[in-house]
């Protein structure tokens, strides 16, 4: 674990205890022709961390400006801690916001601009500075209060901007890819310090990326969206190893999609055809549509005996690439071209070209979903 910078001492509360429950009701939005979200219906719950996951295009920031106010909504009622909040501007919403491009303002330093936000709240001069204070203290940017925002870097002005976001003790934070311009050592650093940060202070938080990595890490809960709409929401690694169609197996990473017809349907379990690699008993969400395939993760294939394989086969190896920390096997199996990842340290079979090679899963590693493209 690395040392987190952002502490968890408390923040000064003020006005009535944040709750910081948000509910959308089939919310929409038009931009003239361009149906930009569709009928929405979210919730995050008071303390919980939702992540919006999805495409360039797919609707995330329209759906955060108008959780914020910032948008207007074309239909539907956007409800914070169950009062509805459509007539109310962003101000008196009262969340924190950190969007991509967070915005200082150059003139100010990082104490005026977290300042700022209080202002406009009418807070009084004295507390203000010192709440302001407290703030930056938190983000652990306590020494650097006086400095502009060109005397910062990236990832000071990231944190300015969340301090910002922080210190009016919102019931809720949204944050549109916040970490979007910082590189990858920092923003897995700023990733563990929102997420300790946001577990400190019990506070909800509806985060939008386009990284499913990041979606990963610091996610309750991920919400897929593709054209304005939800596809699949649930925690991550339930999203990941269940997913409802190719579209959003594909889009959490690698998997295999293999073809398949059902033979027999039963509850949570189905058992398919899946052609050259023989019946299979598989994971079933109960995902309807006309093509079905079944997904197994690059990650859930393995090498096995003849003896030992229950689901699988006999396998021929194309090619093998070595990644660092793991390899990458090509290999065909009953007609089917598969990728296999395992550990570099790993080396199981596969590493001779002459031997009898097999490829096996366990049964609960394979889902059924439906084939969307
Ligand atoms: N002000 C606008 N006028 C017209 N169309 C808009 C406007 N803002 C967004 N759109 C359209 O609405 C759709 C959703 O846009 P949105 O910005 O919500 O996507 P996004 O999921 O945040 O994408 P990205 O990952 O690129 O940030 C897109 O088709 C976009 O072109
Ligand atoms: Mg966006």
């Amino acid at each position: 674990m690395t040392a987190s910078v952002i502490s968890a001492g408390p923040i000064p509360r003020s006005g009535s205890a944040a709750q910081g429950a948000i509910e959308l009701r089939q919310v929409s939005k038009n931009y003239g022709d361009v149906i930009a979200v569709d009928q929405l219906d979210l919730t995050v719950r008071p303390g919980e961390f939702v992540t919006l996951l999805g495409p360039s295009g797919s609707g995330k920031t329209t759906t955060m400006m108008m959780v914020a106010g910032f948008e207007e909504h074309t239909a539907g009622s956007v409800l914070i801690d169950g009062t509805p909040v459509d007539s109310l501007p962003p101000r008196e919403r009262n969340l924190g916001v950190v969007f991509q491009n967070y915005a200082l303002f150059p003139h100010m330093s990082a104490l005026e601009n977290v300042e700022f936000a209080l202002r406009m709240r009418k807070v009084p001069r004295a507390e203000r500075r010192q709440r302001a204070a407290d703030a930056l203290d938190r983000v652990g940017l306590g020494k650097m209060g006086g400095r502009k925002p060109r005397q910062l870097s990236g990832g000071q002005q990231q944190r300015v901007a969340l301090a910002r976001a922080l210190v009016f003790n919102p019931a809720a934070l949204l944050l549109d890819e916040p970490m979007a311009a910082l590189d990858k050592r920092l923003r897995e650093q700023m990733q563990e310090e929102i997420k300790a940060l946001q577990k400190s202070l019990g506070i909800s938080v509806l985060f939008v990326t386009h990284d499913q990595d990041e979606a990963m890490a610091m996610s309750d809960r991920i919400v897929v969206m593709r054209d304005g709409k939800i596809i699949q929401s649930g925690p991550p690694e339930e999203v990941y190893n269940h997913p409802l169609t190719d579209w959003v197996a594909s889009f959490l990473g690698d998997t295999n999609l293999i073809p398949c017809t059902i033979v027999e349907r039963n509850g949570e379990e189905a058992v398919v055809d899946l052609g050259g690699l023989g019946l299979a008993r598989v994971r079933d969400r109960g995902a309807d549509g006309v093509n079905y395939a079944v997904s197994i993760r690059p990650e859930h294939l393995k090498f096995s005996t003849q003896a030992a394989a229950g689901n699988g086969c006999a396998a021929t190896l194309l090619s093998s690439t070595n990644l660092g920390a793991t390899v990458r096997h090509r290999l065909t199996a009953g007609g089917h071209e598969l990728q296999l990842r395992e550990l570099s340290s790993a080396r199981g079979a596969g590493s001779g070209p002459d031997e009898d090679l097999w490829v096996g899963w366990d049964e609960d590693r394979a889902q059924l979903l439906v084939l969307e493209s």
